[in-house]
C-alpha cells in the first residue's frame, strides 16, 4: 500500500466533523493518517487519568472507512499539569531561563520524570491499540531535537562524556583545554556549554551535539521497545526534521528505525523548491540505506519562505509528492489533514484548507489519490546511483560557530549546491555517511563521490576515501574537507590534513574573499566567497587563479592515485560553474545522466523500471524515450516520445530491463 495523508487531529474538532473528514479521506484517497501527535493533554487530562474515549471512536471510524493509521505518542508536547508537577523536566536555555508550557517541545529529555512520563502514556498507548486493526504504524514523538542545558543535562553529558573519553587526561586533551586555562581535574566540573563570556570551547559544543543526538536517541529507543513489545508485528519510526539547529544525527539514528521517515519543508519558492525537493528524498533515503524511506510530512499547498507563505501553483503538490515517491519515499504524507481554525499554526498548509473541500489544494489531492492508487504495486526498489555526496551531521555542527575563518560558511548550502549541480544536469545523486558502519564497503558502489565540507575526518574515514581512489574512484573535494580530526582538532602540515597525500595538494594559506567580493580564475569563472594559497605536491593544475595575490596559483587540481583519480576544487564556485566542473568529473569517470536528451527544465527519476518526467517549466517538455514504455497511470503504451505539459508530471514504464541510456536500477 502506498501511504497517502496525513496529520490528523480530530482532537481539536467536534465529533461531527469526524464523518465528514473520513469520508474526504474516501474520496481523496487517503490511505492513512498520523493520529494524535501532539494529544497528551486529552489523553492523559491528569496525571494517570487517560481518556481513550475519543481515540477509540475515531480508530474505529478510520477502520469503517478502510483508513490505516500511523498512531504516535504524544511526547514532543507534555500537558500543563506535567510541567507544573515537574518543573525540572522542562528545558533550560544556555543563558540559563528556564522555559514554561505554553509552546510544544517544551520538555528536557534528560529529566528522569519526562522520560517516566513519556514512557507511561507510550506504554498505556501500546496496551490499547498494538492490535487495533486500523494500526500500521507507530509514530514516536514528533521530530527529537530539543535542546536543553540544565543540572540534570550536564549530570548525562558527563555520563556520557565518561563513556566517550575514559578518563579526564583523555578528555582535556581532546578538548585542547590547555587553552584558556579550561583543564577539568574533576569530572563535576564540567557542563553542557552555557552562557560564557567569549567563545566557547568548540570540541565541548560537538560533543554535547553528539551527546544531546544520543540522548534523544535513547528516549526514542525506549519507547519503541515497549511498542515492539506489544505487537512485533507493527513498525516503528519517528519523523526526521532537518535543521542547523537540531542535534540529531540521522544517519547514525536510522538503523533504529524500522522505516526512515522524513519531514521535508523546501524553503525557497522559485526552482530552488524543486532542487530542495530532489536533495530532501536522495538524503532521506540515503539515510535509509539506499532502500524505501516515507515522507512523513511536507507543506501540501505552501512552501513557507523566510517572512512568507508562498502558494503552490496548480500541479505543484503532485510534482513535489511524486518527486519525493520517485526518490524511494512510500509515498506522500503531510502537515495536515485539515488546517485547524485557531493555535499557533493556524495558517499552515492542509489539504483540507479554510475554504474547505471546494478549494484547488483538495482537488489536486483528489487527483494525486487517484495517481498514487494507479501506481501502487508499480514502484519497486529505489534506483542506484553512481554518485554519491558525502553527508556528515557532525562536520556540519563543527562548522556553525563562532570563531572560523569566515562567518557566511555555510555547510548545508555547500551540500545542496553540490547536489543541485548534479541535479541540474540530471545526474542522480546518493547520499554516503562517513561516520556509519559500512560506509568503506560502501564506496565501491560508486564511481564519483563528491565531498562539499567535510571538515571532521578519521583516521579510517581518510584510509576508506584512499582506497577509494586508488581502486579506481573519482573523488572531488573541495575546501574546508579533511581538515580536523572528529575532535575539531586541526591536521597539521597543511590542509586539507587527511586527504594532503592522494589529492597531491597542499594548502598553506586560507583567503576568505571579502565579503561582496570574487577572484578571477584563468577559465573565465569567478571564485565565490572563498580562496587559498594552494601548492601542488603531483597533482596537475587545471584551473588557476588569475588575480588577487594568488595570480597564477593553482585553483582546482586533478591528481593521478592508484587507479583513480582526485580532484581538488579550492576556490568557491558559483551554481554554474560547480556544474560544467561536475559534468566534467561525470565525463571523465563515464556517468552518464538518467536519461539523456532532456529537455530544459523537465527532470527524470528512475525507479525500478518506473521512469518518473517532471516538467518544472513554461513550456511543454517533449522527451526522447530509450526504450518501449507505457504510460504508468493510464497503461497506455506511449510511442518514442512523450509529452511533459508545463508544471506536469508523468510516470512511464520501460519495458523490463531495457536500460540503455539510464545508469543500473
Ligand atoms: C513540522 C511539524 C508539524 C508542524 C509543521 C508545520 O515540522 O512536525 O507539527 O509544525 O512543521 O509546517
Amino acid at each position: 500500500m502506498l501511504f497517502f495523508g496525513g496529520d490528523y487531529n480530530p482532537e481539536q474538532w467536534p465529533e461531527e466533523v469526524w464523518a465528514e473528514d473520513v469520508a474526504l479521506m474516501r474520496q481523496a484517497g487517503v490511505t492513512i493518517v498520523s493520529l494524535g501527535v501532539f494529544a497528551w493533554s486529552h489523553l492523559e487530562p491528569e496525571e494517570g487519568r487517560f481518556d481513550f474515549g475519543w481515540l477509540d471512536r475515531i480508530m474505529d471510524q478510520l477502520h469503517a472507512g478502510g483508513i490505516k493509521v500511523a498512531l504516535a505518542t504524544p511526547t514532543a508536547s507534555p500537558p500543563p499539569w506535567f510541567t507544573l508537577a515537574h518543573p525540572e523536566g522542562l528545558p533550560v536555555t544556555a543563558d540559563g531561563v528556564r522555559l514554561t508550557h505554553g509552546s510544544r517541545d517544551t520538555y528536557c529529555v534528560s529529566a528522569p520524570a519526562y522520560r517516566a512520563a513519556a514512557r507511561g502514556i507510550a506504554g498505556e498507548l501500546a496496551a490499547r491499540y498494538a492490535r487495533h486493526p486500523a494500526l500500521a504504524l507507530w509514530h514516536v514523538h514528533n521530530e527529537y531535537g530539543t535542546d536543553c542545558r540544565c543540572d540534570l543535562t550536564a549530570t548525562a553529558f558527563r555520563g556520557w562524556l565518561q563513556k566517550r573519553h575514559g578518563d579526564l587526561d583523555t578528555l582535556n586533551d581532546v578538548w585542547t583545554t590547555a587553552f584558556w586555562s579550561q583543564r577539568y581535574s574533576d569530572w563535576a566540573q564540567i557542563t553542557p556549554p552555557r552562557a560564557t563570556q567569549y567563545l566557547p570551547n568548540p570540541a565541548q559544543v560537538l560533543d554535547f551535539r553528539r551527546f544531546l543526538s544520543d540522548e534523544l536517541l535513547g528516549a526514542y529507543v525506549e519507547q519503541r521497545d515497549l511498542l515492539r513489545a506489544a505487537n512485533p508485528d507493527i513498525p516503528v519510526t519517528t519523523n526526521f526534521v532537518q535543521g542547523g539547529w537540531v542535534s540529531v544525527d540521522h544517519a547514525r539514528w536510522a538503523s533504529e528505525m524500522d522505516l526512515v521517515a522524513v519531514d521535508h519543508y523546501p524553503a525557497a519558492a522559485d526552482r530552488n523548491a524543486e532542487a530542495e525537493t530532489a536533495f530532501g528524498g536522495d538524503l532521506a533515503r540515503g539515510w535509509a540505506g539506499g532502500g524505501e524511506w516515507l515522507l512523513m510530512e511536507t507543506g501540501p499547498n505552501l512552501i513557507y519562505t523566510p517572512g512568507r507563505m508562498h502558494a503552490k501553483e496548480p500541479g505543484r503538490l503532485t510534482r513535489h509528492s511524486l518527486n519525493y515517491l520517485a526518490r524511494g519515499s512510500r509515498g506522500a504524507m503531510y502537515f495536515q489533514w485539515r488546517q485547524p481554525h485557531g493555535g499557533a499554526e493556524l495558517f499552515h498548509s492542509a489539504l483540507v484548507p479554510h475554504a474547505g473541500p471546494d478549494s484547488p489544494v483538495f482537488r489536486e489531492a483528489v487527483g494525486l489519490g487517484r495517481t498514487l492508487k494507479a501506481l501502487d504495486g508499480q514502484v519497486t526498489a529505489p534506483a542506484q546511483a553512481q554518485v554519491a555526496i558525502a553527508w556528515d551531521a557532525p562536520s556540519w555542527w563543527a562548522l556553525q560557530g563562532g570563531g572560523l575563518p569566515a562567518a557566511d560558511i555555510d555547510y548545508l548550502g555547500a551540500v545542496q549546491q553540490a547536489h543541485r549541480a548534479l541535479w541540474t544536469s540530471g545526474v542522480a545523486t546518493d547520499f554516503v555517511f562517513p561516520g556509519r558502519d559500512g560506509f568503506a564497503a560502501g564506496l565501491s558502489a560508486y564511481k564519483i563521490i563528491v565531498l562539499p565540507h567535510l571538515y571532521l575526518v578519521s583516521d579510517e574515514v581518510a584510509a576508506a576515501l584512499r582506497d577509494f581512489v586508488a581502486s579506481g574512484g573519482h573523488l572531488v573535494a573541495g575546501h574546508l574537507s579533511g581538515i580536523a580530526d572528529p575532535a575539531g582538532r586541526i591536521r597539521l602540515g597543511g590542509y586539507p590534513g587527511a586527504f594532503r597525500d592522494f589529492l597531491g595538494v597542499r594548502v598553506v594559506e586560507w583567503r576568505p574573499l571579502p565579503i561582496g567580493t570574487t577572484i578571477a580564475l584563468d577559465n573565465g569563472d569567478q571564485g565565490v566567497r572563498w580562496s587559498e594559497r594552494v601548492e601542488t605536491a603531483g597533482a596537475e593544475t587545471l584551473v588557476r587563479y588569475a588575480g588577487d595575490v594568488l595570480a597564477g596559483a593553482p585553483a582546482i587540481t586533478r591528481h593521478r592515485h592508484g587507479a583513480g583519480t582526485a580532484w581538488y576544487v579550492s576556490p568557491g564556485l558559483d551554481d554554474d560553474a560547480l556544474r560544467r566542473l561536475l559534468d566534467r568529473v561525470a565525463t571523465e569517470a563515464g556517468v552518464p545522466p538518467v536519461l539523456p536528451g532532456l529537455p530544459p527544465h523537465v527532470e527524470a527519476v528512475r525507479r525500478g523500471d518506473l521512469v518518473f518526467l517532471f516538467n518544472h517549466g513554461e513550456a511543454p517538455g517533449t522527451v526522447p524515450l530509450p526504450a518501449p514504455a507505457t504510460n504508468a497511470i493510464t497503461r497506455r503504451p506511449l510511442s518514442e516520445s512523450v509529452t511533459v505539459p508545463p508544471g506536469g508530471t508523468m510516470a512511464v514504464e520501460l519495458e523490463s530491463r531495457s536500460d540503455a541510456g539510464c545508469p543500473a536500477g
